[in-house]
């Protein structure tokens, strides 16, 4: 067969985006970007694990979801805890997605030497990727199949004053993504990243702030991408239901970058 020859299937286009029975597991999913992700995925046909230490914003996501999604209050950062959630997640079934959203910022001049917060930052934003990406990568290879999908950030390829924690973090989510996706290739297992830019969430537009700031604080957002525009968590769950679908069935060991443009602008 010429490549040419290759048999599109044009009669359902979108049909390869579907998550019909699939199992994700997603952590940070009681707020923001893990939240619209977990959304997402279940409106597409996903059973959803959801997963977060903010019990409360959980319950939240898991009411609005419904009966396709049960929730999973840990404190993640551990292999323990990776470890607990997937056996959760295995008494739904098999895991088919893995989404590693959870994480927080952290702004600290390296010359403070804030080793807590230091500290803080590298156990969830690196430590707990690493550990829900070996849970997953682990049960995933042996069943051939499987999709991981990490969240880092523009941070990653930038260089932010006070943000060297978690821009630290977020590079090394992105070298994970690379090597798991060397040693699970073979295995059927796709490992990804999405790296937002400025997402208005919690962590970015915190709900105590006035009306007035969180304009303040989207608009200057905006100025500092080509596109006009703000980014929200479902323009980052559209990119992972790319990756986590069977349309990303060729894409691993990619960084697919989610905002406005904006590391093209120094
Ligand atoms: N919002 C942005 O602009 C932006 C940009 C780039 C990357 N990101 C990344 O996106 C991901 C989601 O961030 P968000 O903007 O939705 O923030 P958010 O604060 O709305 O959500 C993060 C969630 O992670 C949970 N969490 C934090 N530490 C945890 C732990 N130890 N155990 C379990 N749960 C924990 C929080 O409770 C929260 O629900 C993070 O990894 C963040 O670094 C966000």
């Amino acid at each position: 067969m010429t490549p040419v020859d290759y048999p599109l299937d044009a009669s359902r286009p979108l049909g390869a985006l579907r998550l019909d029975g699939r199992i994700a597991v997603i952590t940070g999913a009681a707020s923001g970007i893990g939240r619209g992700i977990a959304q997402m995925f279940a409106a597409v046909g996903a059973r959803v694990v959801l997963s977060d230490r903010n019990a409360q914003g959980l319950a939240e996501t898991a009411r609005a979801i419904g009966a396709a999604a049960v929730a999973h209050v840990a404190e993640l950062g551990t292999k323990d805890a990776a470890e607990r959630l997937a056996a959760f997640a295995e008494t739904i079934g098999p895991i088919d997605i893995w989404v590693n959203g959870a994480g927080i910022g952290s702004a600290n001049a390296v010359s403070e030497g804030n080793e807590e917060a230091y500290r803080r930052t590298i156990a969830i934003n690196q430590d707990a990727v690493f550990w829900g990406c070996s849970a997953a990568a682990r049960r995933m290879e042996p069943r051939g199949s499987g999709s991981i999908i990490n969240i880092s950030s523009i941070a990653a390829d930038k260089g932010d004053r006070k943000l060297a924690a978690y821009s630290m973090s977020k590079a090394a989510v992105n070298a994970l993504t690379r090597v798991l996706a060397n040693e699970g290739g073979p295995a059927g297992v796709r490992v990804n990243a999405v790296a937002p830019g400025f997402i208005v969430t919690e962590m970015t537009v915190p709900s105590d702030l006035s009306a007035a700031a969180r304009e303040a604080r989207i608009a200057q957002s905006v100025k500092r991408a080509p596109l006009p525009i703000a980014g929200y968590p479902e323009d980052v769950a559209h990119a992972a239901l790319y990756l986590a679908s069977d349309a990303g069935r060729y894409v691993t060991g990619q960084v697919i970058r989610v905002n406005g443009g904006a590391t093209m602008i120094p």
